[in-house]
């Protein structure tokens, strides 16, 4: 890199801005705040108030009545908004993902118990058939298995509409259907939603980071074969770059890269590239690995998870998705 300034030792000595706390606060290019952060929460439909997901360390499922409290949490933590992912009993599950749409289900009820607990915190839900299908699969599947596109696309404006009728603020397609932002987008309008805000899975990779999720939303032993003919190909860049510009134009407003860690660079090429705000995802493998490693008290957990989050700052994001939300948030506000 040239610079317009003589950077030679000993005239220039680096380490100078770094000998105290106080100068590296002054001169530090990126902060993390509680408003940086999206709190991803699991619920589900049973009694129990919280259910220890094994693969997730510290992480419960909570029925209703714990989602709205969690809620009232992140209000006061000055976290600004929740996505909520479901898990649903395995008998209301079928090929169609039919629990998807039913407006007195798990997530319109879990929407309505936090918007009243605490009416300042943003809902975000994830757009996709998933936690609902008998096979796993974010859509309708062929004889082959195969996730037919337009007819979940389909599904998904009717999923979306039902969640924003519910109070949901933001609805979140992670389904990576092609077309499902303008098909989404083009139903909200028409059912009179014209503020509810897209937020869409812009460029989200076929990962193996997303195994303990799928644990935790009941979705891993019923899935078959993979999602790579839907998310892409983790070689890829160039082809983030044409989801994103897609996406935005059919009406997102903000956009995902997903997961986050091995994933710095796109959020980096996403960011400089489009003025559209750009999100995290620090995934169900990102948070297992952490933990995992912290409990055996080989890496300082609460120090790599607030470096990690700090890190999507730096690379571009304003905001990131985190199973830590909570606890990074008591120490920012500590
Ligand atoms: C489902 C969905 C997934 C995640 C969010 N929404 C998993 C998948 O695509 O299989 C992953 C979240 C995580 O791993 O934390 N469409």
């Amino acid at each position: 890199m040239t610079s317009p300034f003589p950077q030679s030792y000993p005239s220039t000595r680096l380490r100078r801005l770094r000998q105290s706390a106080w100068v590296r606060n002054l001169s530090s290019e990126n902060h993390l705040t509680p408003d940086d952060l999206i709190w991803s929460m699991v619920v589900h439909d049973g009694d129990e108030p919280t259910i220890p997901v094994g693969s997730m360390p510290g992480l419960f499922r909570l029925n209703v009545a714990e989602a709205a409290k969690a809620a009232r949490r992140a209000s006061e933590l000055g976290i600004p908004a929740i996505a909520i992912f479901p898990h649903i009993n395995p008998e209301r599950k079928d090929d169609a993902g039919s629990e998807a749409l039913n407006p007195d289900g798990l997530i319109p009820t879990v929407i309505k118990a936090m918007k009243d607990a605490a009416p300042d915190v943003g809902i975000i839900c994830d757009v996709a058939l998933d936690p609902f299908t008998a096979h796993g699969h974010d859509g309708v599947i062929d004889a082959d298995g195969y996730v037919l596109n337009d007819q979940t696309v389909d599904l998904l404006r009717r999923q979306a509409v039902m969640q924003a009728e519910a109070g949901a603020d933001i609805v979140a397609p992670s389904d990576m259907m092609d077309g499902r932002v303008g098909a989404i987008r083009d139903a909200l309008e028409s059912a009179g939603k014209v503020n509810t805000m897209i937020m869409s899975y812009a460029a989200k990779y076929a990962s193996g980071f997303y195994g303990p999720y799928r644990d935790a939303i009941g979705s891993a032993s019923a899935l078959k074969g993979d999602k790579k003919t839907y998310q892409q190909n983790p070689a890829n860049s160039d082809e983030a770059l044409r989801e994103v510009a897609m996406d935005i134009d059919e009406g997102a407003d903000l956009v995902m890269v997903k997961p986050g860690l091995p994933y710095l660079d796109i959020i980096r090429r996403v960011s400089d590239t489009f003025a559209v705000p750009t999100i995290a995802f620090q995934v169900s493998g990102e948070y297992a690995q952490i933990k995992a490693a912290g409990e055996r008290g080989w890496i300082d957990e609460e120090r790599v998870m607030m470096e990690t989050l700090l890190c999507f700052k730096r690379a571009g994001a304003c905001g990131v998705i985190t199973y830590f939300a909570e606890a990074a948030a008591q120490i920012l506000n500590a």
